[in-house]
């Protein structure tokens, strides 16, 4: 594995993978996006020279992974000279795609500048549910259309399917899905919290009796479907002992490009205030990963408070998720809450419960380009 110059690690690691974020316009909508709740303008993108570069140095720096991502990669013009980019680097590249829109259009060209690898994010297997979940309508034909084209052009396909409390009951019926469409892998990604997630928290919590269920049915299928389908299961934070270790550990594995070329040690990075992000613009790739004050910030132990500090797991999960950390903590140094060592852990278990509880869910408050969430927090967080 390569290495690059650290001041206080002369040996730091080369990340592994790259989230090329390469535009946050997107003809979906749906209300547990991942992106920031102010989205980055299309004027605002970098170009196609800059992201050829990019590339080229995370290429240099030892990555072996470029997730083209979004909003919708397939919304640049520019995707396929992208992807080539990739291939002529001997870069794995993942598309990260709804589907829809003009997404079948470019599949073909796609493939041909070298594509390795699809993954289609399915919202439901029901069709209605699946376009109110993600507004848009007509959307479910074209992916399963999108779907097929893949698995003829010989691409292996994922299927990424964000679970919460309006298609959890759709588990069973999604792995049936996956193997009808010849998706070799499905993710069944419990929802994460930030960004659009969190203001839509109390209208996504699902409850923990179909969170466990839910569990026990991918155990199941995983055994059935040995040899066939690989399904990788998200657990919901909220309802876990132990914190996922995000994005690998901070400054760890992954760098995350964002439409506009601000470079961040994971896609919510942006919510922690006070942390200096640097510009592809302006430095380099390896010039960030080394020494960005952001991927400093966390990275390793020496920032740990207690429980972590003194903790054995505090090299197998980090910490858990430092913007998980501000969001209900009000601390990103603080041990993420969804640690059941937390002094929060019980409050937000409380918190998920009373949620999930709720009769009626509250109406989604769907992701806009220039448009602001009516509330910025759900009501009662942090906790
Ligand atoms: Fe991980 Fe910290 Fe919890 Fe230990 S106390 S398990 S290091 S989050
Ligand atoms: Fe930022 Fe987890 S999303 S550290």
């Amino acid at each position: 594995m390569n290495a690059v110059t650290h001041a206080s690690s002369p040996a730091l690691p080369a990340p592994i993978g790259l989230l090329a974020e390469l535009t946050h316009r997107c003809p979906l909508r749906c209300p547990y996006c991942s992106n920031p709740l102010e989205l980055d303008r299309r004027s605002a993108e970098l170009d196609t020279a800059t992201w050829q570069r990019v590339l080229a140095e995370a290429a240099s720096l030892g990555v072996l992974h470029v997730h083209l991502s979004g909003g919708e990669p397939t919304a640049r013009q520019d995707i396929v000279e992208i992807t080539r980019a990739c291939a002529e680097l001997g870069l794995y590249s993942n598309l990260i795609t709804s589907g829809v829109a003009g997404a079948l259009d470019k599949l073909d060209a796609l493939s041909e500048a070298g594509l390795d690898h699809v993954q289609l994010s399915v919202q439901a297997v029901e069709a209605a549910n699946a376009e109110r979940i993600g507004g848009l309508k007509n959307a479910q034909p074209q992916k399963f259309a999108f779907a097929e084209r893949v698995t003829a052009l010989g691409l292996p396909l994922t299927l990424n399917a964000v679970i919460h409390r309006g298609n959890i009951a759709e588990v069973p019926a999604l792995i049936d899905l996956a193997v009808r469409l010849g998706a070799k892998r499905l993710e069944v990604a419990h929802t994460q919290y930030y960004g659009w997630a969190y203001v839509n928290r109390a209208a996504l919590m699902p409850a923990k009796a179909d969170v466990d269920r839910s569990i026990r049915t991918v155990e199941e299928a995983r055994e059935r479907l040995k040899g066939q389908l690989v399904i990788d299961l998200v657990v919901p934070d909220y309802y876990a002992k132990y914190p996922k270790a995000c994005a690998g550990g901070w400054g760890r594995r992954l760098m995350n490009v964002t439409p506009t070329g601000k470079v961040l040690p994971c896609h919510a990075a942006e919510t922690i205030p006070g942390l200096e992000f640097w510009h592809v613009q302006d430095h380099s790739l390896a010039q960030i990963w080394a020494d960005s004050p952001a991927f400093r910030a966390y990275r390793g132990t020496d920032w740990m408070q207690e429980p972590c500090r003194s903790c054995d797991r505090r090299e197998k999960d980090w910490g858990g998720c430092r913007c998980q950390a501000l969001a209900l903590a009000g601390d990103a140094a603080a041990t993420d809450p969804a640690c059941s060592l937390s002094p929060l852990h019980g409050k937000v278990q409380a918190l998920a419960i009373a949620e999930s509880a709720l009769e009626t869910a509250p109406d989604y408050q769907y992701r806009t380009i220039g448009g602001a969430p009516r509330t910025a927090v759900p009501e009662g967080a942090p906790v």
